[in-house]
């Protein structure tokens, strides 16, 4: 799937690099601060991206590229990496619903159904309305509150089908 750019690029030597907000370069160049070498303050450069854009793209690894002083590619290689940052646009609501063996083993199957039939879309698409985003993710790492999920920053845990519809009205608003 090709990457849908909605945020303004500058374009260099044919290569499209992302605007940043002043606070995210300001970010940026602070972690620069806190470490001996540029490479080390990728993943944070990472966030301040994310936390701007909600996801993350080529054009935002060409920028931290240019403001750290360190390769495309090296910027790329720490993204990928970490496949929890979102790499083109989702909903407002990023539901990450966990598929490992504690979550499938307490119906973790039968919520992602549930989540699907409810929100009216599937696994790795995004509700017509932009509020909702549905995925399946490795563990998160709560595997005692099974069939558990993250939305967004936030776990929800021990889900009931009466957890979710509670959770998804609140989110509606
Ligand atoms: S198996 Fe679901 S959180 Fe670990």
């Amino acid at each position: 799937m090709s990457v849908q750019t909605v945020y303004p690029t500058v374009e260099k030597a044919g290569i499209k690099i992302a605007v940043l907000s002043p606070a995210t370069v300001e970010k940026i160049k602070k972690a620069m601060t806190r470490f001996p070498k540029p490479l080390s303050a990728v993943l944070p450069a990472l966030h301040a991206c994310y936390e701007q854009f909600g996801y993350l793209d080529e054009p935002m690894y060409e920028a931290i590229a240019e403001i750290l002083g360190v390769t495309r590619a090296e910027v790329a290689e720490a993204a990928t990496f970490y496949t929890l940052f979102p790499k083109q646009p989702v909903g407002k609501n990023l539901v990450m619903v966990c598929k490992n063996i504690s979550c499938a083993l307490r119906g973790a199957d039968n919520l992602v159904s549930y989540l699907e039939k409810k929100l009216n879309t599937k696994v790795g698409e995004t509700t017509a309305d932009g509020k909702f985003t549905i995925w399946k993710v490795e563990c998160l790492g709560s595997c005692g509150t099974a069939p558990m999920m993250q939305v967004n920053d936030e776990f929800h845990e021990n889900l009931t089908r009466a957890k979710v519809d509670a959770l998804l009205e609140k989110l509606s608003k």
